[in-house]
């Protein structure tokens, strides 16, 4: 069993339905691949973005996680989900957009395998199609791990999200949900997920191997700076 397997039933919420980004993503879409059809993906957890997507794309979605798998089948009935390692998957289709969204990517814990999911990317996409992913920054990761730890308190559970650096470019990021149980007992859940950052130009230039334009976008700031937390990379090109 993995992390996500373990937490799953107490992931969403931590996290949220989080609708505000997969409407961003839709955004980016209708913006660099506004004929796309059909999507692919990486990493779908419980589903929350196919559950948008599923509606105007022909949506497919794969995960580590085979709870994680289950939640989505029932959130995103539309689209189809499998188990499957992005790192390593093969499908027999090429799709018009292949997005990775929700710092997926940080939790491959190499950069030889960012590589794999880079090339495996680009060999399933259509002439003309799109790859989304964005990643979770240094200057992000190292203000989480510097700053006090910040708790959420809802009606019954309370999230905790504790972020420790281990050494330059790897964190551990623990999530906890404190669930009420019995009158004033909660019980706590948690779980601690490795993260790699890799930084911007070692990224783009491994990208430059299979796409001519990368373009960069800050969801927060008119263009990325050194103050960027989220970046997404919206790879395109050459064919
Ligand atoms: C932070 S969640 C993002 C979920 C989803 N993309 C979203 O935006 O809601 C990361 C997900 O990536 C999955 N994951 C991590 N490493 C993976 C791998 N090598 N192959 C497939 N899925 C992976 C985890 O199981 C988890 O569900």
């Amino acid at each position: 069993m993995n992390a996500y397997d373990i937490f799953a039933s107490h992931y969403d919420a931590v996290v949220g339905q989080r609708e505000d980004v997969a409407l961003f993503l839709q955004k980016l879409l209708r913006t660099y691949a506004p004929r796309a059809k059909t999507l692919l993906e990486l990493g779908c957890g419980s589903g929350s973005m196919l559950k948008i997507l599923s509606r105007r794309y022909k949506a497919q979605g794969i995960d580590l996680s085979s709870k994680m798998i289950e939640l989505a089948k029932k959130k995103a009935p539309k689209a189809k989900v499998s188990v499957g390692d992005i790192t390593r998957f093969s499908f027999d289709e090429q799709y018009d957009a292949i997005i990775c969204p929700f710092d997926t990517i940080n939790h491959v814990t190499s950069f030889p395998a960012w590589k794999r999911v880079f090339a495996n990317a680009h060999k399933h996409l259509n002439p003309g199609g799109v790859f989304i992913f964005d990643v979770n920054t240094e200057a992000k990761m190292e203000r989480y791990a510097t700053e006090p730890v910040f708790a959420e308190i809802m009606k019954n559970e309370i999230s905790i999200v504790d972020v420790q650096r281990v050494r330059r470019y790897r964190y551990l990021v623990n999530l906890r949900l404190l669930r009420r149980e019995k009158g004033a007992l909660y019980r706590n859940h948690e779980v601690l997920i490795p993260e790699l950052v890799v930084p911007t130009p070692t990224i783009l230039k491994e990208l430059s191997n299979y796409f001519t334009r990368v373009t960069l976008v800050d969801p927060d700031r008119k263009k990325p700076s050194d103050e960027t937390e989220d970046l997404f990379f919206v790879c395109q090109g050459p064919r």
